[in-house]
C-alpha cells in the first residue's frame, strides 16, 4: 500500500495514476493539505480506473493525524511530495519553508520509520547542486543549494541518508528532478489554479488564453545563447516513469540511492516561448522583467546513472511537452 504526501499536486496526481495504470489493484493513500493541490484530480482517477483512493485532508506537519494515518492502513512504501517549491518565495517565507519542508519531513519521516514502512522515494531537486557545480550536472557531484528551498531539499536528503544509517533494512530513493512540464494524455488530469503564476508553463497558458496577459520573462542578461535561462524540462510521463523504475529498484534492495531525472537537454526561456508560439500558431505579448532572486543561469542532467540502473531515460522532446500541456489542459 502506497502512501503518497502531496498526490492532490501536479506530481503526485501523475504518480498515483502512473501506479493504477501499471496495476489497477495498488491500493493508494492520499495525505494533502490541499495548499496547492486539486482534489478534483483524484476524484477523476478514481473515476477514470474505478478504483477508491483513500484521502486525508492534512498536514505532514500534524503528527496525530500520521500516527492515526498510519495505525489506520498497513502501508508499506512512502512517496513524500508534499512540501513547498518556488525557490524566489522561499526567499521571502524562509522560516515556512522550512517549518513546511524540513519540519513536516522531520515529523513525517519519523513516525514512518517507527511504524517499519521501509520503502521510501523523496522528492527531490536539481536545485541542490548550484551554481559552482558546473552542467551537467551528475549525482556524485558535491552540492552548493543556493535558496532556503533547496537547502530543505538537501536538509531532508540528508535527513534520510541518517535514518538509512539507522534503519539498516530501509530502501531509500532520492529523485532528484529538473523541470517537469507537460499532462498525461489521459486527459483527466488538469494543472492546478492555485499554482505558482511566476512559472512558466502557467504563466504561458495565461498569456495565450486571456489576450491582456504578457508572458514574463525574467531577465534576459543571463550567460546563454539568448541571455535567458536554460533549464532541462522533462515530460511528466517520463518523470513518473523514473518513479516507477526507482520503486522496483528498491524493492528487492536495502540501501540510500540518488538519482537525477531530466531530459540531458537545456532550452532556454525564449526557445519555450518560441516553441509554444509555433505550435499554437499565435504570437503573445512578452514583457522582460528583473532577474528573480535565486535563479541560476543553466543547467541540465546527466541521467547515466538512472540509464543504467534503472533501465530509464527520457524518451519525449520539448514539443511533445508542450503539445500535451495545451491539449490536455483544455480538454
Ligand atoms: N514541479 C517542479 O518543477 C519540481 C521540481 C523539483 C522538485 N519538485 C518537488 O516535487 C514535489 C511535488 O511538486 P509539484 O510540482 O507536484 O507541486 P504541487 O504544489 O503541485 O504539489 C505539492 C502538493 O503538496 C501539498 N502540500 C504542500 N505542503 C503540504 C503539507 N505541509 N502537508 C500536506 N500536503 C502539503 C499541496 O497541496 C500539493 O498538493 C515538491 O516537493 C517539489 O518541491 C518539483
Amino acid at each position: 500500500m502506497y502512501l503518497i504526501t502531496g498526490g492532490c499536486g501536479y506530481i503526485g496526481s501523475h504518480i498515483a495514476y502512473q501506479i493504477l495504470k501499471e496495476n489497477k489493484n495498488s491500493k493508494i493513500i492520499i495525505l494533502d493539505n490541499l495548499s496547492t493541490g486539486v482534489l478534483g484530480n483524484i476524484k477523476n482517477i478514481e473515476k477514470f480506473f474505478n478504483v477508491s483512493i483513500k484521502f486525508y485532508k492534512g498536514d505532514i506537519r500534524n503528527r496525530t493525524l500520521v500516527k492515526k494515518i498510519l495505525n489506520q492502513n498497513k502501508v508499506t512504501t512512502l512517496i513524500h511530495l508534499a512540501g513547498m517549491k518556488s525557490i524566489s518565495e522561499s526567499l521571502i517565507k524562509l522560516e515556512d519553508y522550512y517549518e513546511c519542508n524540513v519540519k513536516g519531513s522531520i515529523v513525517l519521516l519519523s513516525e514512518i520509520f517507527k511504524s517499519g514502512v521501509n520503502n521510501i522515494l523523496f522528492s527531490s531537486s536539481a536545485t541542490v547542486y548550484g551554481s559552482k557545480n558546473k552542467t551537467p550536472y551528475r549525482e556524485d557531484m558535491l552540492t552548493y543549494p543556493e535558496s532556503p528551498y533547496a537547502i530543505s531539499k538537501k536538509i531532508t536528503e540528508e535527513l534520510l541518508k541518517s535514518y538509512s544509517l539507522k534503519y539498516k533494512n530501509s530502501s531509500i530513493a532520492i529523485l532528484r528532478y529538473f523541470n517537469p512540464i507537460g499532462l498525461s494524455p489521459s486527459g483527466i488530469l488538469k494543472l492546478s489554479h492555485k499554482s505558482d503564476h511566476n512559472n512558466l508553463i502557467p504563466n504561458l497558458i495565461r498569456a495565450f488564453k486571456e489576450k491582456e496577459v504578457k508572458v514574463e520573462i525574467y531577465g534576459n542578461d543571463y550567460d546563454t545563447k539568448d541571455g535567458t535561462c536554460v533549464r532541462d524540462y522533462i515530460h511528466i510521463d517520463d518523470l513518473v516513469e523514473g518513479h516507477t523504475r526507482a520503486l522496483k529498484y528498491i524493492s528487492n534492495r536495502n540501501g540510500f540511492y540518488i538519482w537525477n531525472l531530466g531530459s540531458q537537454k537545456g532550452y532556454s526561456v525564449l526557445e519555450v516561448v518560441n516553441s509554444f508560439e509555433k505550435i499554437l500558431k499565435k504570437k503573445i505579448s512578452k514583457e522582460i522583467s528583473p532577474r528573480r532572486n535565486g535563479d541560476l543561469d543553466k543547467f541540465w542532467s546527466n541521467c547515466n546513472k538512472a540509464k543504467k540502473q534503472l533501465n530509464w531515460k527520457a524518451r519525449k522532446n520539448l514539443l511533445h511537452m508542450l503539445q500535451d500541456t495545451w491539449k490536455y489542459n483544455n480538454k
